[in-house]
């Protein structure tokens, strides 16, 4: 039985302990008081495996090392048989963590299917640009996938890999990670209950915080959309897919505003140098100083490949801020990144979006308000309140989870049982359903740089 069948109209308006009109819950206590499932990934359709999927790693840097670990947590669910990164220190770290056969183990993609078959499914964790010819070729060998986003880096690319799944009869899932965090997997049951009546707008934040938008849209590999993928589809792929997935219908119009205001060279400071360890006289007040991010605060260091032996840390990383782009000054990059947008969608039942996304904010983790016919929710990743309007009670949930909101292993686990099962139903971000979002993102693109209202024609 599903969560949502759990939860009915008539429990809702059971009455709460209330403090001052307000009620506050961890999902447990909530669970238990209306008789709701305490498991938020319980699937009746979930089997015990009768052996481990095994899986080829392509692209073993962070993204790819995170999926792999699951094989760690769960090895009668997940086997990583082979790996592929012509970064050899990834590569090998890889082999030896999993055991992985030197037979199994290649420089590029491509060598991977130089061989023949020889596990159930790949992970594509390549950069944006290397998503489409590993998945396609992955597909014609007759392996299911579970591909990064974004799918691809052009709207045909993506409609080929959907038209490549539906030839082949493979399972494809896309790493639309939101779809599996408690936050949203929440708000999901609780709108499809129909708990604030229908949905009638959504606002959606997405606070980037401004050292992640540096290391990652200005310093990092994202910088540049013609390198990478437009910020709308590296970025917020995740928020047009999670926006349309409570909305719960498909999209017609969008509309985008958006640009690049701050990151620019117009905007380097008197004194600033083109590396912050080239003397810089403003190094010691600037926000996104690279020797304060890297080396004295230890911030997203695992772009520099450490080694165990933290002794050498220190050397290592002074090293790379002086020879890599995450060691130059965010005002002398070639990226061109818008640094805010704006988005309105306008969806086929009449509900209407607000979407944000901004890079100067001190905080990460979406904010959401839902503004439904008969109660409204207000949220921020760790917390949301629901709002009754008959009663005017409010109802708090708050949740911990980790940095990426908790939805890495769950989906991992959801794949897994797809392809072991070879039932694509129990996907919920099946290549299907995934590519909408990129639609919704690329016709928003067009509308940013051509100032135009665009319709959504999937
Ligand atoms: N789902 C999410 O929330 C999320 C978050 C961040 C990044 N991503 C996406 O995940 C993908 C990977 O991002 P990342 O942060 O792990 O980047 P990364 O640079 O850490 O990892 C990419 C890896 O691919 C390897 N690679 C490059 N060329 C290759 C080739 N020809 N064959 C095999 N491997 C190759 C690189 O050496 C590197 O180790 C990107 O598409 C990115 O947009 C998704």
């Amino acid at each position: 039985m599903s969560l949502r069948q759990f939860i009915t109209a008539r429990k809702l308006l059971r009455p709460f302990t209330v403090v001052k009109n307000t009620a506050i819950y961890g999902w447990t206590e909530v669970a238990k008081k209306f008789g709701l499932h305490e498991d938020l990934y319980f699937n009746p359709l979930h089997k015990k495996l009768s052996k481990p999927v095994t899986v080829i790693l392509i692209g073993a840097g962070h993204r790819g090392s995170i999926y792999a670990e699951y094989a760690v947590k769960s090895p009668e669910e997940m086997k990583l048989v082979g790996v592929a990164d012509p970064n050899s220190g990834r590569r090998h770290k890889m082999e030896k963590r999993y055991k992985i056969a030197p037979a199994c183990s290649f420089h590029s993609w491509e060598d991977v299917f130089k061989k023949e078959k020889f596990a159930d499914a790949v992970i594509i964790a390549t950069p944006d640009q290397i998503h489409t010819a590993p998945c396609l070729k992955a597909l014609e060998m007759g392996y299911d996938v579970l591909l990064e986003k974004p799918i691809a880096p052009t709207e045909e690319e993506c409609r080929q890999i959907l038209a490549k799944a539906k030839e082949t009869g493979r399972i494809v899932g896309v790493c639309h990670v939101l779809r599996y965090t408690p936050y949203f997997r929440e708000l999901k049951e609780i709108l499809d209950a129909k708990m604030i009546g229908e949905v009638i707008s959504v606002q959606h934040l997405e606070p980037i915080e401004h050292v992640h938008m540096s290391h990652s849209y200005v310093r990092g590999n994202w910088r540049n959309s013609k390198k990478a993928t437009p910020i709308i589809l590296a970025k917020s792929c995740h928020d047009t897919d999670i926006i349309r997935w409570l909305v719960n219908d498909a999209s017609d119009n969008v509309h985008c505003f958006g640009n690049l205001k701050w990151f620019r060279n117009a905007n380097a400071p008197a004194g600033s140098t083109e590396r912050c360890t080239d003397g810089c006289a403003v190094e010691h007040t600037c926000p996104y100083s690279a020797l304060q991010i890297y080396f004295r605060d230890r911030k997203r260091l695992y772009v520099f490949d450490l080694p165990e032996d933290r002794g050498q840390w220190d050397e290592i990383i002074l090293h790379g801020l002086q020879t890599t782009d995450y060691g130059r000054c965010v005002y002398r990059m070639d990226n061109d990144q818008p640094d805010h947008l704006t988005v309105n969608i306008l969806f086929k039942n009449g509900v209407t979006a607000a979407f944000s996304m901004e890079a100067f904010v001190s905080y990460e983790g979406r904010r959401t308000r839902i503004m439904g016919s008969m109660g409204d929710i207000t949220g921020d990743m760790e917390s949301f309140t629901l709002t009754t309007f008959r009663t005017g009670k409010r109802t708090t949930w708050s949740m911990k989870t980790d940095a990426h909101g908790g939805g890495d292993h769950p989906m991992v686990k959801d794949w897994l049982q797809a392809v072991g099962q070879q039932n694509p139903d129990l996907l919920s971000s099946s290549i299907d359903v995934s590519v909408e979002s990129h639609i919704m993102a690329f016709a928003a693109e067009r509308s940013r740089l051509s100032r135009t209202i665009e319709d959504i024609r999937l």
